[in-house]
């Protein structure tokens, strides 16, 4: 079985180990374009040692971001400010990820991350605007959606796609598809949050339409060598929610359709969601949907011990572990987790005073 500092394969893309950086929301991008910030924040880890860095949820459309401050690849400008982070990546052997996102029903806040504001929702003076989901059902604490037509449906489909192929063109090495969370596909696929009787409400099937077509069309703008990943909410949590057999069930759906990772996360889409929460506490989830279908995972969730991380991977519960706030604590957190499980990993050569032995 592999280990943590292990590399990863995926299609044509290999990954120096399976240590990744979780994306992030940071609230401090302008008009969706990411700012000097990000090339300090995202430059950290990426000379900190992770096989990849995943950049935070991007808005496939303006209305997409989850905050005013939130990044976007709806235009050329937006994709082209991530060049030189992605140059950088490289110049370490980093792969660069980005997670192409629809807020649904939970944008149009302000930047809430960093107590900017004593408010929640933007207003429109402040650049906020009237949020979509597949039923008008609010999210507790923010205002009722509206209801998306199929005509918008499809619409969002070639959005993401176009979004896609900005990516692509940007340079990043892998695509990421944010379904979790709460966010519009999960709002899809929760019948929590999906009371449509057309052909995207109801079913199994029909829930899952509108993830399947985005898939679909973000794979179809990639090339054959580059990894595609889908972060799933691989539970509700809540009785009468999404659950896991679904997910299980929905894994080898979207493998087919060209997904090769299902970044597996949970819960986010109600707020009273009884969630046991503790140290890698979402591993069960990967590892059920690595164990019974075969196709790749990822864990994420209060990881954030050396010994715990290698656990999982060379146990074989998931391929890769993410980590978020561990990395806000420490960017360089792989340099010191190869040195406490005794593996050599190369430094960057500007750091390399800075090893222990
Ligand atoms: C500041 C912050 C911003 C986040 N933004 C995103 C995001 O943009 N997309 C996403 O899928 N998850 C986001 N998350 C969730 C993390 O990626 C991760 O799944 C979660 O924090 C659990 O991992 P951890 O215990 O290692 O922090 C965010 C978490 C934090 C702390």
């Amino acid at each position: 079985m592999p280990h943590l500092f292990d590399p990863l394969t995926i299609r044509e893309t290999t990954f120096l180990n399976r240590a990744w950086v979780s994306p992030m929301c940071m609230y401090s991008a302008e008009d969706g374009v990411i700012q000097e910030f990000h090339h300090a924040h995202l430059g950290a880890f990426i000379t900190g040692g992770a096989g990849l860095v995943i950049v935070e949820a991007t808005g496939v459309v303006p209305e997409g971001r989850i905050s005013i401050g939130c990044p976007g690849l709806y235009t050329n400008e937006q994709a082209e400010a991530f060049t030189p982070i992605i140059k950088l990546a490289h110049s370490y052997g980093v792969k660069m990820g980005i997670q192409l996102a629809h807020a649904g029903r939970k944008g149009g806040t302000t930047r809430i991350g960093i107590g900017l504001s004593d408010h929640m929702i933007a207003t429109p003076e402040e650049g906020g605007w009237e949020t979509v989901a597949p039923s008008a059902l609010a999210f507790e604490g923010y205002p009722v959606p509206r209801e998306l037509t199929t005509g918008e449906i499809k619409q969002l489909v070639k959005d993401w796609a176009d979004a896609a192929s900005r990516a692509v063109k940007a340079g990043f090495d892998v695509l990421e598809i944010h379904a979790a969370h709460g966010y519009l596909l999960h709002e899809f696929y929760s019948p929590l949050s999906n009371h449509r009787t057309d052909e995207y409400g109801g079913s199994f099937e029909n829930r899952t339409r509108f993830l399947r077509e985005v898939t679909s069309a973000v794979r179809h703008e990639m090339p054959d060598s580059m990894p595609l990943f889908v972060r799933i909410s691989a539970s509700d949590w809540t009785e009468g929610g999404w659950t896991i057999e679904e997910s299980v069930e929905l894994a080898p759906i979207l493998k087919e359709l060209g997904a090769d990772l299902i970044d597996t996360s949970s819960g986010g889409n109600v707020h009273n969601a009884k969630i046991t929460v503790g140290p890698g506490y979402q591993v069960h989830f990967a590892h059920a949907i690595k164990g019974i279908t075969g196709v790749s995972a990822s864990t994420v969730g209060m990881i954030t011990d050396p010994q715990q991380a290698d656990e999982i991977i060379s146990s074989g519960k998931a391929d890769a572990v993410m980590m978020a706030r561990e990395f806000l604590r420490n960017p360089r957190w792989p340099l010191m987790a190869a040195e406490v499980l005794g593996v050599k990993i190369e430094w960057p050569r500007q750091l390399t005073r800075g090893k222990k032995a």
